[in-house]
């Protein structure tokens, strides 16, 4: 899961703004991958994954090890449904490949917004083994949701 994904995740990484002292979220975090990229770009940050299996969370923690133990990466078992922050605590949330297992996505993506700092917005791009081709993101303060 990670190494399929992570070419799709480096692409969008490079068309969202990440500031350096950004809080971010990464949902469905699966292997951890993408929330050690994240933590690697926001390297004065702290980066915050969800995943409701219990196996995913072990997984990404033991890839962020390093970064836990340095307190720059938290991670929680959650379902997107009902995510463990207040209000506006993020600058950026990304979701790579799983919004399509969340079970309602209008009320899930609704509890995304509610943790997301300022105006959001969201991109899914469709099923494709093509480099992705869709106009990318342009806000500073973003929801990305990739899937292929
Ligand atoms: C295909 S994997 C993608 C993992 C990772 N984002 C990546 O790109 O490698 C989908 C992940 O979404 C998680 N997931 C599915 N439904 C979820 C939900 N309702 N809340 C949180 N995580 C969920 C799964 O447990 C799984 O780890």
């Amino acid at each position: 899961m990670n190494s399929s994904h992570s070419k799709l995740t480096d692409w969008g990484l490079e068309h969202i703004s990440i500031a350096n002292h950004d809080t971010i979220l990464d949902v469905g975090c699966g292997g951890g991958r993408t929330v050690n990229k994240l933590a690697a770009i926001a390297t004065q940050g702290k980066v915050y994954g969800v995943d409701y299996s219990e196996e995913s969370v072990a997984f990404t923690k033991r890839t962020n090890a390093r970064w836990i133990e340095a307190g720059r990466v938290e991670i929680r078992q959650a379902s997107v449904s009902q995510l463990p922050f207040p209000d506006n605590s993020f600058d950026v949330i990304t979701a790579v490949e799983t919004h399509y297992f969340w079970p309602d996505l209008p009320a899930d993506l609704r509890e995304v917004l509610r943790v997301l700092r300022l105006a959001a917005h969201s991109s899914s791009l469709p099923k494709s083994t093509k480099e992705p081709t869709r106009p990318p993101l342009n806000s500073s303060k973003n929801t990305l949701n990739l899937s292929v």
